[in-house]
Parts: structure tokens; C-alpha cells; sequence
């Protein structure tokens, strides 16, 4: 199973937002949903072997977590407004520590980026940033966990957090900065290129 997990230090925490603006109001949430779809739609079908977290750190009530299983996801469509539409269901529920499911294949929790990776545990985490060492000098692997930003970088405690855990790569897909849904396209190429 390949992971990714993004960060979305301002995105809103609760479903009231409206469809029609969703890189507005919401913190950016447009952002994030298009990694969504960079992380599961292939052309016809869907990448079963690959789970998303969405960090969602903005207000009113940081931070809450949708977790994202490829294995078991349904409805879900190329386009932002109908995914903007399955989290804001997600959203519409009162999250607790405990992961409930909202639709087939996705899930909330009042959860931070700590508490996530602690479900990690034995696992190698690849930190991508644009000043990390070369991809093309790194074996990637489909079981590694990926952490990037959504629109802003990671801040220093969320570096530290990552840095501490036992096995981490910081890894650079390239010189230039890249949207967080390309990177993740980017990183899953490399993996289909790989096995
Ligand atoms: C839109 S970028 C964040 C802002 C960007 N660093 C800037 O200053 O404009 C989102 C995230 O994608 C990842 N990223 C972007 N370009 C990258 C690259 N060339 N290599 C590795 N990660 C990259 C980083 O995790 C970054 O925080």
C-alpha cells in the first residue's frame, strides 16, 4: 500500500462550505482535491493499492483528518466538485479520535499529524521537498509513506515531527516547485516505472 499525506494548514474543518467556491472560503480545499484525484484516478478506473490523509489544519475546529482507502472507495469522479462534494459529507459529521466512515472508501477523525503517523509505525517515510536529495538516487518503494505540503510548505514542528521518526528520506522530485497534486503524479510514475 503507498501512502500519501498532505497538509492543508488552512483548510476548513467543517461542511458548510458551498460548492461553488471551493478554493475560496474553504482555505484551499481545491488543492487538496485535486490530490485526490492525482492519488487514485487513472484513466477508467481507480488505484486500489494507494490511501490518502488529509491533514486539515484551518478553522473553526483544527485539526481533522480524512483518510482516504483506494480499496474500497465508490463514487468517486475525476472532477473537484463532485469529491468537494463526498468531503463535505465526511466534514458534516462530528469527528471524534475514533475514525468513522462516511462513504465507501472514505473516513474522519479529529486526528494530527502525530496521531496518524503512530499508525505507522515499522514503515519508511519519504518527506518531499523541493531542497531534499535527488529521486533519481532513491529507491522508492510501493510501501512508503509520502508527506508533503498542499499549498505551503511544512512548518518547522510538522519537519521536526517527521524528522524524528526512525526512518525518514527527504526526497527532491526536481529543482523546481511543484503543485502538491503533481508531485504526487509525479511519485506515483516513478513507482509504476519502478515495479
Ligand atoms: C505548492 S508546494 C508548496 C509551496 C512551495 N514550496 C513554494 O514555495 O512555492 C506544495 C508541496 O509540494 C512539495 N513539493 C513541491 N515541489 C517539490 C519538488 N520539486 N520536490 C519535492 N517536493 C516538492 C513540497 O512538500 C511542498 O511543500
Amino acid at each position: 500500500m503507498t501512502t500519501f499525506v498532505v497538509i492543508g494548514h488552512k483548510v476548513t474543518t467543517e461542511g458548510k462550505f458551498s460548492l461553488n467556491d471551493l478554493s475560496g472560503s474553504t482555505g484551499r480545499l481545491d488543492v487538496l482535491l485535486r490530490c485526490v484525484n492525482s492519488a487514485f484516478m487513472l484513466s477508467n478506473s481507480i488505484r486500489r493499492d494507494v490511501e490518502l490523509y488529509l491533514v486539515l489544519l484551518g478553522e473553526p475546529r483544527p485539526p481533522v483528518m480524512i483518510h482516504l482507502k483506494g480499496q474500497e472507495l465508490k463514487y468517486l469522479n475525476p472532477d473537484e466538485r463532485s469529491t468537494g462534494a463526498l468531503v463535505k459529507n465526511a466534514l458534516m459529521k462530528t469527528a471524534n479520535d475514533v475514525w468513522q466512515k462516511s462513504t465507501p472508501g472514505i473516513y474522519v477523525a479529529r486526528k494530527n499529524l502525530a496521531d496518524v503517523l503512530a499508525e505507522f509505525t515499522g514503515r519508511r517515510i519519504v518527506y518531499l521537498k523541493e531542497e531534499g536529495s535527488s529521486v533519481s538516487d532513491a529507491a522508492l518503494t510501493g510501501n512508503d509513506i509520502f508527506i508533503l505540503g498542499g499549498k505551503d510548505d511544512l512548518t518547522s514542528e510538522e519537519e521536526e515531527i517527521i524528522q524524528n521518526w526512525p526512518n525518514t528520506l527527504k526526497i527532491s522530485l526536481g529543482p523546481i516547485s511543484l503543485h502538491a497534486d503533481h508531485c504526487i503524479t509525479v511519485a506515483l510514475n516513478r513507482l509504476d516505472n519502478s515495479s
